[in-house]
């Protein structure tokens, strides 16, 4: 077998036969669905929705819904193989073992750009709300700190400030942190409901004429996408999160159960919440308005008079927007120990503290992401996570269909249904978004992947625990 396509074995042994570098098992599906909600509810609705409005108009609702439907393909194909291997590592884990390392290899690469991006997406967008709030309250921090480069600024400070106490956060311990996020995930759900409570009286239907005024596809105009399947491709940015819980699967007390209620779950409840906050905000609001503020739901409610109101969902957002940050910068660390543990990252870096914590990546993740989120501008750091995020949704699937044909006997607590029909709907979903992302994205993707190439071929090739 040659060093692209050599592949671990199914049993979990593999990654626990070193107690150094295992991680505790000290999470319930509560917790996971926490986990899950407070991963996918965040930048993606309070910021992008604006930015996704922008580019398809009212049909914006139709991009939610394909978004939200690549997305439950996904969903079921990720609750399958994570409640067959609940191994740390995700899609990469799902790979080794069944597309072999070659291909394991590109989607832990794409999973390490995706995870850290994210981070640095939600960064900015908290920033923007925070920022908001530091001018109401008359602070005196010039203004080239509160903006990266492209928004005229130098750094964006209050970026960089959060990613660095959430990696603190991560610091201390799993439970903790999971516990902390529970809190944070009913702020955003209540100040989610406020928004929709207080929108549906001021629902006028003639907001949504014209319904598509830049068509159903994507064309490019001005570097960027627009259209229903434009606006798809980055509003797809609001929808995934549930995938992150993967990555806590070898933490999860009974993983067969409560990876499948956590996965699907929250994939369900986020895509209904969605779906009503979108209609809410085209409805008392024109989208050309709304759609041109950094903080659109805010926005919205002071349109319709509720400044009061506005200020607490600002306040709840940049309360409880780090939570995404928090259970993304927990799957980054978990796929760099997944892959530093199998050898083809240095294993120094997969080092557990006593707590339990891989602290070294934790540490290195989040001083990378702070870096990013300091001067890149949010569409196209989102752009680009939502690239990698799509690689590795393409590779869980393609890796739960070649499952079920090499190994149909395998006992699987939890079966995709219509396997054969959601299967290749994903896939081609998946496909379609990605090559509705801009040019600029997906070239930015294939250096990416390029220098990743490389890496492996001079580092993973040779020192794999497979080799
Ligand atoms: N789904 C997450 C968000 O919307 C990444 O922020």
């Amino acid at each position: 077998m040659s060093f692209v396509t050599r592949r671990k074995a199914i049993t979990p042994e593999l990654a626990h036969n070193d107690g150094h570098h295992r991680l505790k098992a000290t999470l319930s599906w509560p917790h996971l669905m926490a986990l899950g909600i407070g991963a996918i509810i965040g930048t993606g609705i309070y910021t992008l929705t604006g930015v996704a409005a922008g580019l398809a108009g009212p049909a914006v609702i139709l991009s939610f819904a394909v978004a939200g439907a690549v997305c439950a393909c996904a969903a079921l194909c990720y609750a399958e193989m994570a409640s067959l291997m609940p191994q740390a590592g995700s899609a990469y884990a799902y790979s080794y073992t069944t597309l072999g390392e070659g291909v394991a290899w590109v989607i832990g690469w794409s999973l390490i750009l995706e995870y850290t991006l994210v981070c640095s997406a939600v960064s900015v967008g908290w920033s923007g709300y925070a920022t908001g709030l530091i001018q109401q309250a008359h602070w005196a921090i010039p203004q080239y700190l509160l903006a990266g480069p492209e928004a005229g600024g130098l750094v964006n400070l209050p970026a960089v400030f959060i990613t660095l106490v959430v990696t603190a956060m991560l610091l201390v311990g799993t439970r903790e942190s999971a516990t902390v996020n529970f809190v944070l995930v009913c702020v955003k759900l209540v100040a989610l409901a406020v928004f929709v409570a207080l929108t549906l009286p001021h629902f006028e239907a003639s907001h949504f004429h014209p319904f598509a005024p830049f068509g159903y596809g994507a064309e490019e105009i001005d570097g960027k996408k627009v259209g229903v399947m434009g606006a798809a491709a980055i509003i797809f940015f609001a929808f995934y999160g549930f995938d992150a819980i993967s990555t806590a699967a070898e933490e999860a007390k009974n993983p067969g159960r409560d990876l499948t209620i956590g996965i699907v779950g929250s994939m369900v409840i986020c895509t209904l919440i969605y779906m009503v906050v979108a209609a809410c905000a085209l409805g008392a609001s024109p989208y050309d308005v709304f759609s041109r503020d950094p903080a659109p739901l805010a926005f919205v409610l002071k349109e319709i008079g509720q400044g009061q109101a506005a200020a607490w969902v600002a306040g709840a957002a940049v309360l409880a927007m780090p939570t995404v940050i928090m259970v993304f910068m927990f799957g980054q660390s978990r796929v760099f120990f997944a892959m530093a543990r199998d050898g083809l990252l240095p294993r120094w870096l997969a080092a557990v503290t006593p707590r339990g914590v891989p602290g070294r990546v934790t540490i290195l993740t989040g001083v990378i992401a702070a870096v990013i989120a300091g001067v890149m501008p949010l569409s196209e750091i989102a752009s680009l996570a939502n690239a990698g995020t799509l690689a590795a949704f393409i590779a869980t699937i393609i890796a739960v269909l070649a499952l079920r044909r090499s190994a149909p006997a395998l006992a699987r607590s939890f079966r995709t249904p219509l396997v054969w029909v959601i299967g290749p709907a994903g896939v081609v979903g998946c496909l379609y978004l990605f090559t509705s992302l801009s040019a600029k994205t997906m070239i930015f993707f294939a250096v990416w992947n390029a220098a990743g190439v490389v890496v492996y071929l001079l580092y993973g090739r040779v020192k794999s625990r497979l080799a």
